[in-house]
Formats: C-alpha cells, sequence, structure tokens
C-alpha cells in the first residue's frame, strides 16, 4: 500500500537529522524543538523505504511509550493505524509496532541494557537517550551498537534527546576525535526552530520557568551542553523551588541587604511559615542605587511586614545610617563562605525553601553561581567565580542565617519597664 503523509519538516535540526544517512545521527535539543517527531518521522521513512527491516526505539523507562513514542506516532501515522502498522504486545515484553511491509520496531526501555541482546536489526533509535532517569545509557548504546545486524540493510543508530552536560554523549558526538570518521553526527536544535508547532505561549511559559540565561535555559531550552558540575548549589531546581508567592500567614518577615557601589545592591526578603517553610522574595535589585530609592524599598518591606534588615557585616557605616532613617538594620552573623552556601542548600535540600517566580534576579544568580576555576581543571571551593553575580545570593544567605539563629515561635522581645 501507499501511505501518503504531508510533513513538513522544521529547518535546521529536525530537517538535518531526518533527512541524514549517517551511520550515527544524533538530534539534541531543547524540550519540545521536535525530536521524537524527527524521531518518529525518520523512523517511519526508513520502514516504508526498507520493507522487511527491523529496528528497535528506545524510551529511558518503558510508561514512556505511552507518553512519547505512541502518541507522537499517532498524530502523524494516526490514520494508518489497524491498516498498515499496529500497536502489539503493550504492558510485555514483546511490545511491539508491527507494519503490513514486515517492518517491526521493537519498544525497549534502556533502563534495563542486559535485555537489549540477542536480537537482529538494522536500526536504533534511543529517544531521551541523555535522560538519567535509572541510570546512565551509555550501557544501552553500547548493546545497541551491537544488535545492528540485520543483512540487507544500511545500519543506523539514532539519539533524540536533551542535552545533559557534558556526558557520554557529548564524549561520542562531540569529543571523540573519530566523532567524524565514525559518523557520528550532530544536529543542534533549540525550542524556537519548532515554534509554530507549539501551543501559544509555550516558549514563553518555558523561558519564565527556567530563566532566560540560566544554565537550564540554556540546556532545556536551547539544547545546550551545560557544565552544572560547578554549580555552588547544585540541588537548585526551578522545576522544584520556585513558585508563586503564597497566600499564606508568615510568622516572621525579615530581609537580607547586600550592599553595593557599582555591583548591584540587593534586597531580599525571608517570610517564614508556621510549619518554617522559607519563601525568599527580592524587592531590590539595582546598580548604582541612589540612598532615596534604598529608603524607599526599605519602607514598603516595612510596610509589608519586615521587621528586620540584616546587612553585608561590612557595611558598619551604611548599617548606623539605615538605624537613624528608622530601618531597623543589624549586621549578618557570619561573612564566611561555607556558612553562606549552606544556609541555601540545607533548606533547599529539605524542600523548606522556595523562591517567588517573580525574583528572576535572586534565581539567575542562584541558577547560575559557580565555583571559582583554577587554572588546570579543579574548582576552588573558596572562592565564587568572577563572572557570577553573587548579590541576591548574599543578601538571602544573610536572611536565611539570621532565621536559622532564630527558633520557630521566636517573637520580638517585648520591653518590659521596671518600676
Ligand atoms: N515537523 C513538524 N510538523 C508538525 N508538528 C511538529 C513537527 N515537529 C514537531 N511537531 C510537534 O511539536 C510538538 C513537540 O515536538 P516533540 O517532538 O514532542 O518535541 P521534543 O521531543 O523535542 O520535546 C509535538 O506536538 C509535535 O507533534
Ligand atoms: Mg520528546
Amino acid at each position: 500500500m501507499t501511505t501518503e503523509v504531508e510533513i513538513s519538516l522544521n529547518k535546521g535540526a529536525q530537517d538535518g537529522f531526518v533527512r541524514s544517512e549517517a551511520p550515527f545521527p544524533a538530534f539534541m535539543g531543547g524540550q519540545g524543538s521536535g525530536k521524537t517527531a524527527g524521531g518518529v518521522i525518520k523512523c517511519w521513512m526508513y520502514t516504508i523505504a526498507n520493507p522487511g527491516s527491523r529496528g528497535v526505539w528506545t524510551e529511558p523507562v518503558a510508561a514512556m511509550f505511552q507518553e512519547s513514542c505512541l502518541p507522537t506516532l499517532r498524530s502523524f501515522f494516526g490514520e494508518y493505524e489497524g491498516s498498515f502498522w499496529q500497536e502489539q504486545g503493550k504492558g510485555g515484553p514483546n511490545h511491539r509496532i508491527e507494519f503490513s511491509n514486515g517492518c517491526v520496531w521493537m519498544l525497549k526501555a534502556a533502563e534495563t541494557p542486559e535485555r537489549l541482546v540477542g536480537f537482529e536489526v538494522a536500526w536504533a533509535l534511543m529517544n531521551e537517550a541523555g535522560s538519567t532517569e535509572h541510570g546512565s545509557q551509555e550501557q544501552a548504546y553500547l548493546n545497541l551498537v551491537g544488535r545492528l545486524r540485520q543483512k540487507g540493510f544500511r545500519h543506523w543508530l539514532g539519539v533524540a534527546t536533551t542535552p545533559s552536560g557534558y556526558n557520554w554523549l557529548w564524549r561520542e558526538w562531540v569529543d571523540s576525535p573519530t566523532a567524524k570518521e565514525t559518523g557520528h553526527l550532530l544536529f543542534h536544535g533549540s525550542t524556537f526552530e519548532n515554534k509554530e508547532n507549539l501551543p501559544d505561549e509555550y516558549i514563553e511559559r518555558m523561558s519564565q520557568a527556567y530563566v532566560e540565561g540560566t544554565p537550564m535555559y540554556r540546556e532545556r531550552v536551547l539544547g545546550e551542553f551545560v557544565q552544572m558540575s560547578g554549580l555552588v548549589i547544585p540541588n537548585f531546581d526551578v522545576d522544584k523551588h520556585v513558585a508563586p508567592w503564597p497566600d499564606e500567614l508568615f510568622i516572621r518577615k525579615i530581609a537580607g541587604v547586600d550592599f553595593g557601589v557599582q555591583s548591584p545592591t540587593a534586597i531580599v526578603e525571608c517570610a517564614v511559615t508556621n510549619s518554617g517553610h522559607r519563601y525568599l522574595k527580592e524587592w531590590l535589585y539595582k546598580r548604582d542605587c541612589d540612598d532615596e530609592t534604598f529608603v524607599k524599598a526599605c519602607r514598603d518591606a516595612m510596610d509589608d511586614g519586615i521587621t528586620l534588615f540584616v546587612c553585608d557585616p561590612s557595611g558598619k557605616d551604611r548599617i548606623r545610617w539605615m538605624n537613624d532613617k528608622g530601618i531597623p538594620s543589624v549586621k549578618a552573623r557570619s561573612n564566611r563562605i561555607e556558612a553562606r552556601v549552606k544556609s541555601w542548600i540545607t533548606p533547599l535540600s529539605q524542600g523548606m525553601l522556595t523562591i517567588c517566580n517573580e525574583s528572576q534576579f535572586l534565581i539567575r544568580e542562584v541558577s547560575g553561581l559557580s565555583w571559582a576555576k583554577r587554572r588546570g581543571r579543579e574548582l576552588e571551593t573558596d572562592k565564587f567565580d568572577v563572572n557570577t553575580p553573587d548579590h541576591g545570593f548574599d543578601a538571602g544567605a544573610d536572611a536565611l542565617q539570621e532565621i536559622e539563629a532564630m527558633p520557630i515561635g521566636w517573637k520580638v522581645p517585648e520591653l518590659v519597664e521596671m518600676l
């Protein structure tokens, strides 16, 4: 039978990946950049052109076939389901798509690489090969390479994935000096390349969630390889730790202050709920901040219930000046770098810290703050990389340390007049 479906491939990575005849084509791109669609279309075209060929499609875990491969197959080629192709063996070890021209797509999970043996195929496609949901998929990849031996067909193994740092995919497709000669060809694309096929505002929402300029944004929207290992707060996850300001009662609200001259001055609120959950929000983040703007920001914060400003300990004169202006200020407990880092990491890892989604400067800082690099490869962990700003981070740390030192239930001490 003939099948005709009108599809126009996105220019750039998707088009290049689908049409490539390289033995190891890779489509690495942002979320929603059209990777899975590219994979399905590529496998479909090969299936039409090569009756009798067999292939294997992997997802990180078996449950993902129902969320990724199959809905995509149905959305493009659903009108041929039941005539040209059919899903078989759902939920079992022989889950597969059978085609009336004798082709088969075996659907297998990469999480059990030991099962990726004992069959012969012409091609393999690893969807989300960079996911480490159940461990690295490198072993699955190596096993699959050994399965490409169905006689009489052109062999290839493709991957379609969001990049995930400088891992095995990066080594195989980019870093390896033999990448080219072995046919490892990388097509790299951002989510923007698929804008036309995405729901309205999808990209805007992603940009808001991941915040332009952060490593997460560069990885998940732009689809770049990003070094995450030098991050000061590696456990910060925009998906988990950023949310709209809650409609909750707070038992205590204070703010941290980091003074800047050329660098920005930052004021960050820390509000604590009855259960001890901390919410952070930026009140000010401003370069060359003049006194009037600063005082106004403090007063606004006080009107909103903030009772204390915990300041960078090196700003003694500024602290005195603030108190003179009627802004209750103290110096921060510690300027030690480990204490400041810990004041962030601990509540984050306990799920007790959330940043307001409107605090874009703070989010950008916390997700990008990196340790300084020595000339060699090693990282220093006593100094931040000067290229990654830390003003909101510092202000937050001042407030978090102060909160930490005050037990829950702490109240402003009342002045008792002694008669
Ligand atoms: N060439 C195309 N034509 C029409 N729709 C497309 C095309 N490429 C991708 N899409 C659609 O865009 C959306 C995101 O694509 P998908 O392949 O799922 O992205 P990714 O796997 O990169 O996250 C899906 O709804 C998909 O069907
Ligand atoms: Mg996908």
